[in-house]
Protein backbone atom coordinates (compact mmCIF):
# COMPACT_ATOMS: atom_id res chain seq x y z
CA UNK A 1 0.00 0.00 0.00
CA UNK A 2 2.79 2.59 0.87
CA UNK A 3 4.06 1.88 -2.66
CA UNK A 4 1.70 3.48 -4.09
CA UNK A 5 0.79 6.35 -2.18
CA UNK A 6 1.96 8.85 -4.41
CA UNK A 7 -0.90 7.96 -6.99
CA UNK A 8 -3.51 9.82 -8.01
CA UNK A 9 -6.14 6.66 -8.81
CA UNK A 10 -5.11 3.44 -7.28
CA UNK A 11 -6.54 0.66 -10.26
CA UNK A 12 -7.31 -2.84 -8.89
CA UNK A 13 -7.20 -5.17 -12.04
CA UNK A 14 -7.91 -8.67 -10.21
CA UNK A 15 -10.33 -11.00 -9.80
CA UNK A 16 -10.14 -11.24 -5.88
CA UNK A 17 -8.32 -8.58 -4.31
CA UNK A 18 -7.27 -8.52 -0.49
CA UNK A 19 -6.66 -5.62 1.91
CA UNK A 20 -4.51 -6.62 4.49
CA UNK A 21 -3.77 -4.47 7.92
CA UNK A 22 -3.26 -4.37 11.40
CA UNK A 23 -6.31 -2.62 13.51
CA UNK A 24 -5.06 0.98 15.39
CA UNK A 25 -7.87 2.21 17.71
CA UNK A 26 -10.78 0.06 16.13
CA UNK A 27 -9.51 1.74 13.17
CA UNK A 28 -7.00 1.34 10.03
CA UNK A 29 -3.81 3.08 10.17
CA UNK A 30 -3.66 6.64 8.38
CA UNK A 31 -1.90 5.13 5.00
CA UNK A 32 -4.53 2.58 4.73
CA UNK A 33 -7.52 5.31 4.70
CA UNK A 34 -5.02 6.87 1.86
CA UNK A 35 -5.17 3.73 -0.14
CA UNK A 36 -8.51 3.24 0.23
CA UNK A 37 -9.57 6.25 -0.92
CA UNK A 38 -7.86 6.04 -4.12
CA UNK A 39 -8.89 2.73 -4.95
CA UNK A 40 -11.06 1.81 -8.34
CA UNK A 41 -12.78 -1.22 -8.58
CA UNK A 42 -13.84 -2.86 -11.41
CA UNK A 43 -17.59 -4.23 -11.66
CA UNK A 44 -17.60 -8.06 -10.23
CA UNK A 45 -14.23 -8.19 -8.13
CA UNK A 46 -14.48 -10.26 -4.96
CA UNK A 47 -13.32 -8.01 -1.84
CA UNK A 48 -11.71 -9.63 1.17
CA UNK A 49 -10.05 -7.98 4.15
CA UNK A 50 -8.08 -9.33 7.43
CA UNK A 51 -6.66 -7.28 9.84
CA UNK A 52 -4.62 -8.49 12.57
CA UNK A 53 -5.37 -7.24 16.37
CA UNK A 54 -4.25 -7.61 20.11
CA UNK A 55 -7.31 -8.84 21.76
CA UNK A 56 -9.48 -5.29 20.79
CA UNK A 57 -11.02 -5.63 16.93
CA UNK A 58 -13.52 -3.45 17.84
CA UNK A 59 -15.83 -3.04 14.94
CA UNK A 60 -13.91 -2.28 12.16
CA UNK A 61 -15.72 -3.97 9.43
CA UNK A 62 -18.39 -1.22 9.71
CA UNK A 63 -16.07 1.37 9.45
CA UNK A 64 -14.51 -0.57 6.63
CA UNK A 65 -17.74 -0.71 5.02
CA UNK A 66 -18.13 2.91 4.93
CA UNK A 67 -14.57 4.28 3.49
CA UNK A 68 -15.10 1.55 0.92
CA UNK A 69 -19.19 2.58 0.13
CA UNK A 70 -17.27 5.59 -1.17
CA UNK A 71 -15.51 3.95 -3.42
CA UNK A 72 -18.72 1.74 -4.67
CA UNK A 73 -17.33 -1.15 -3.35
CA UNK A 74 -19.03 -3.52 -0.98
CA UNK A 75 -16.84 -5.83 1.70
CA UNK A 76 -17.45 -9.40 0.36
CA UNK A 77 -15.32 -11.24 3.61
CA UNK A 78 -14.14 -10.10 6.67
CA UNK A 79 -11.69 -11.87 9.61
CA UNK A 80 -9.43 -11.01 11.88
CA UNK A 81 -6.85 -12.21 13.34
CA UNK A 82 -5.25 -12.16 17.30
CA UNK A 83 -1.28 -11.32 16.90
CA UNK A 84 1.23 -9.82 19.24
CA UNK A 85 0.75 -6.57 20.61
CA UNK A 86 3.71 -4.15 18.74
CA UNK A 87 3.62 -1.62 21.31
CA UNK A 88 2.79 -0.66 24.95
CA UNK A 89 0.88 2.18 23.95
CA UNK A 90 -1.40 1.93 20.96
CA UNK A 91 -3.14 5.25 20.44
CA UNK A 92 -4.22 5.65 23.78
CA UNK A 93 -3.84 8.32 26.13
CA UNK A 94 -0.83 8.13 28.85
CA UNK A 95 -2.66 6.30 31.63
CA UNK A 96 -3.58 3.51 29.22
CA UNK A 97 -0.33 2.67 28.76
CA UNK A 98 0.35 -1.18 29.45
CA UNK A 99 3.35 -1.15 31.83
CA UNK A 100 3.93 -4.64 32.01
CA UNK A 101 3.51 -5.39 28.22
CA UNK A 102 7.31 -6.98 27.93
CA UNK A 103 5.94 -9.45 30.12
CA UNK A 104 3.28 -10.43 28.15
CA UNK A 105 5.43 -10.93 24.76
CA UNK A 106 7.01 -14.09 25.93
CA UNK A 107 8.32 -16.61 23.83
CA UNK A 108 5.60 -19.37 24.92
CA UNK A 109 2.98 -16.60 24.65
CA UNK A 110 4.18 -15.85 20.76
CA UNK A 111 4.10 -19.49 19.78
CA UNK A 112 1.07 -20.34 21.24
CA UNK A 113 -0.91 -16.90 19.10
CA UNK A 114 1.59 -18.06 15.78
CA UNK A 115 -0.25 -22.08 16.25
CA UNK A 116 -3.72 -20.56 16.77
CA UNK A 117 -3.12 -17.71 13.56
CA UNK A 118 -1.53 -20.77 11.25
CA UNK A 119 -5.37 -22.85 11.89
CA UNK A 120 -7.37 -19.68 11.10
CA UNK A 121 -5.51 -18.73 7.82
CA UNK A 122 -6.48 -22.26 6.66
CA UNK A 123 -9.99 -21.31 7.31
CA UNK A 124 -9.33 -17.79 5.46
CA UNK A 125 -7.61 -19.30 2.43
CA UNK A 126 -10.52 -22.18 1.91
CA UNK A 127 -13.26 -19.31 2.52
CA UNK A 128 -11.34 -16.97 0.11
CA UNK A 129 -10.82 -19.84 -2.15
CA UNK A 130 -14.70 -20.14 -2.65
CA UNK A 131 -15.00 -16.61 -2.77
CA UNK A 132 -17.49 -16.83 0.28
CA UNK A 133 -19.57 -14.36 2.02
CA UNK A 134 -19.82 -13.38 5.35
CA UNK A 135 -20.70 -9.76 5.39
CA UNK A 136 -22.70 -7.51 3.76
CA UNK A 137 -26.39 -6.30 4.03
CA UNK A 138 -27.86 -10.01 5.05
CA UNK A 139 -24.79 -11.18 7.43
CA UNK A 140 -25.73 -11.31 11.01
CA UNK A 141 -22.75 -9.18 11.94
CA UNK A 142 -25.35 -6.28 10.41
CA UNK A 143 -27.83 -6.98 12.96
CA UNK A 144 -25.49 -5.70 15.78
CA UNK A 145 -27.52 -2.28 16.11
CA UNK A 146 -25.85 -0.64 19.02
CA UNK A 147 -22.64 -1.59 17.74
CA UNK A 148 -23.63 -0.04 14.18
CA UNK A 149 -24.96 3.11 15.85
CA UNK A 150 -21.39 3.36 17.73
CA UNK A 151 -19.57 2.76 14.88
CA UNK A 152 -21.34 5.59 12.67
CA UNK A 153 -21.37 8.29 15.58
CA UNK A 154 -18.65 7.67 17.10
CA UNK A 155 -15.67 6.32 15.32
CA UNK A 156 -14.37 9.57 13.51
CA UNK A 157 -14.78 12.23 15.96
CA UNK A 158 -13.12 9.66 18.47
CA UNK A 159 -9.74 8.94 15.91
CA UNK A 160 -9.32 12.31 15.11
CA UNK A 161 -9.68 13.67 19.14
CA UNK A 162 -6.83 10.28 20.21
CA UNK A 163 -4.81 11.09 16.76
CA UNK A 164 -4.44 14.62 17.37
CA UNK A 165 -3.29 14.04 20.77
CA UNK A 166 -0.94 11.31 19.78
CA UNK A 167 0.40 14.13 17.24
CA UNK A 168 2.61 14.53 20.02
CA UNK A 169 3.42 10.85 20.63
CA UNK A 170 7.34 11.18 22.36
CA UNK A 171 9.39 9.26 21.20
CA UNK A 172 13.04 10.04 22.15
CA UNK A 173 16.46 8.60 22.43
CA UNK A 174 18.83 7.54 25.46
CA UNK A 175 22.24 7.77 25.14
CA UNK A 176 22.94 4.35 23.90
CA UNK A 177 21.47 5.72 20.25
CA UNK A 178 24.58 4.59 18.15
CA UNK A 179 23.53 7.35 15.35
CA UNK A 180 22.97 3.86 13.03
CA UNK A 181 19.71 5.83 11.23
CA UNK A 182 17.81 2.28 10.94
CA UNK A 183 14.48 3.89 12.77
CA UNK A 184 14.88 6.62 9.75
CA UNK A 185 15.07 4.01 6.73
CA UNK A 186 11.79 2.08 8.75
CA UNK A 187 9.64 5.28 9.44
CA UNK A 188 7.24 4.91 6.76
CA UNK A 189 5.75 8.84 6.97
CA UNK A 190 8.75 10.18 6.68
CA UNK A 191 8.68 11.50 10.38
CA UNK A 192 12.38 10.58 11.08
CA UNK A 193 15.43 12.48 10.04
CA UNK A 194 18.56 11.84 11.09
CA UNK A 195 19.98 15.20 12.48
CA UNK A 196 23.61 15.25 13.56
CA UNK A 197 23.88 11.85 14.10
CA UNK A 198 20.42 11.69 15.92
CA UNK A 199 17.11 11.10 15.02
CA UNK A 200 14.62 13.99 15.13
CA UNK A 201 10.62 13.27 14.95
CA UNK A 202 9.76 16.24 13.01
CA UNK A 203 6.77 17.78 14.01
CA UNK A 204 4.76 18.72 10.69
CA UNK A 205 5.01 15.30 10.00
CA UNK A 206 2.55 12.71 10.72
CA UNK A 207 3.37 9.83 12.88
CA UNK A 208 1.77 6.71 11.65
CA UNK A 209 2.25 4.95 14.71
CA UNK A 210 3.39 2.13 13.99
CA UNK A 211 6.38 1.57 16.31
CA UNK A 212 8.65 0.33 13.40
CA UNK A 213 11.17 3.05 15.25
CA UNK A 214 10.79 1.67 18.50
CA UNK A 215 10.75 -1.92 17.57
CA UNK A 216 13.85 -2.09 15.24
CA UNK A 217 16.27 -0.12 16.54
CA UNK A 218 18.79 -2.39 17.32
CA UNK A 219 20.19 -0.24 21.03
CA UNK A 220 16.64 -0.37 22.36
CA UNK A 221 17.39 3.23 22.29
CA UNK A 222 14.00 4.36 21.39
CA UNK A 223 11.83 5.02 24.52
CA UNK A 224 8.37 6.77 24.39
CA UNK A 225 6.60 8.98 26.70
CA UNK A 226 5.48 6.90 29.59
CA UNK A 227 7.63 3.84 28.86
CA UNK A 228 10.61 3.80 29.33
CA UNK A 229 11.22 0.61 29.86
CA UNK A 230 14.79 -0.48 27.75
CA UNK A 231 13.43 -4.69 28.11
CA UNK A 232 10.05 -4.92 25.64
CA UNK A 233 10.30 -4.82 21.83
CA UNK A 234 8.71 -6.83 19.44
CA UNK A 235 8.87 -7.54 15.61
CA UNK A 236 7.65 -10.48 13.65
CA UNK A 237 10.96 -12.67 13.42
CA UNK A 238 10.23 -13.45 9.80
CA UNK A 239 10.25 -9.60 8.54
CA UNK A 240 13.51 -7.73 8.34
CA UNK A 241 14.28 -3.76 8.42
CA UNK A 242 14.99 -3.69 5.20
CA UNK A 243 11.96 -5.70 4.26
CA UNK A 244 9.94 -2.36 6.22
CA UNK A 245 12.13 -0.04 4.62
CA UNK A 246 11.76 -0.84 1.13
CA UNK A 247 7.87 -0.88 1.17
CA UNK A 248 7.81 2.93 1.21
CA UNK A 249 10.08 2.77 -2.37
CA UNK A 250 7.05 4.48 -4.60
CA UNK A 251 5.98 2.66 -7.70
CA UNK A 252 6.64 4.25 -10.98
C1 LIG B 1 -1.42 2.81 17.36
C2 LIG B 1 -1.92 1.43 17.64
C3 LIG B 1 -3.25 1.22 17.93
C4 LIG B 1 -3.72 -0.07 18.15
N1 LIG B 1 -5.04 -0.25 18.38
C5 LIG B 1 -5.52 -1.50 18.56
C6 LIG B 1 -6.91 -1.73 18.79
O1 LIG B 1 -7.72 -0.81 18.82
N2 LIG B 1 -7.32 -2.99 18.96
C7 LIG B 1 -6.45 -4.05 18.94
O2 LIG B 1 -6.88 -5.19 19.14
N3 LIG B 1 -5.14 -3.89 18.70
C8 LIG B 1 -4.65 -2.63 18.52
N4 LIG B 1 -3.32 -2.44 18.28
C9 LIG B 1 -2.44 -3.62 18.19
C10 LIG B 1 -2.18 -4.01 16.75
O3 LIG B 1 -3.37 -4.17 16.00
C11 LIG B 1 -1.44 -5.31 16.68
O4 LIG B 1 -0.34 -5.27 17.50
C12 LIG B 1 -1.05 -5.59 15.25
O5 LIG B 1 -0.90 -6.96 15.09
C13 LIG B 1 0.21 -4.82 14.85
O6 LIG B 1 0.64 -5.17 13.57
P1 LIG B 1 1.88 -4.38 12.88
O7 LIG B 1 3.06 -4.71 13.76
O8 LIG B 1 1.96 -4.99 11.54
O9 LIG B 1 1.57 -2.91 12.90
C14 LIG B 1 -2.83 -1.18 18.09
C15 LIG B 1 -1.48 -0.96 17.82
C16 LIG B 1 -1.02 0.32 17.60
C17 LIG B 1 0.43 0.53 17.31
S1 LIG C 1 17.91 3.02 15.19
FE1 LIG C 1 18.34 3.40 17.36
S2 LIG C 1 20.55 3.51 17.48
FE2 LIG C 1 20.03 3.73 15.32
S3 LIG C 1 19.89 5.97 15.03
FE3 LIG C 1 17.82 5.24 15.50
S4 LIG C 1 17.63 5.47 17.72
FE4 LIG C 1 19.82 5.60 17.25
S1 LIG D 1 5.92 5.17 14.92
FE1 LIG D 1 8.05 5.70 14.41
S2 LIG D 1 8.44 4.60 12.50
FE2 LIG D 1 6.20 4.66 12.74
S3 LIG D 1 5.55 6.47 11.62
FE3 LIG D 1 5.83 7.11 13.75
S4 LIG D 1 7.93 7.86 13.83
FE4 LIG D 1 7.75 6.69 11.95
Amino acid sequence: MLSLLNKEAIELKADIIGLVFPIYLSSTPIPVREFIKKIHFKPGQYLFAVTTNCGYPGKLEYYLEKLLAKRGKGLDFYYTLKMVSNSPKGLQPSFMIVQNWASTITEKNISALEENVQKELDIIIKAITNKEKNIGKDSPKHKNAVARVINKTLQLPLQWYIEGINAKIGFYTDSTCTGCGLCESVCPSKKIKMNNGKPLWQEDIRCYYCYACFNFCPEQAILVKNYTHKDGRYYYPGITAKDIAEQKIQEK
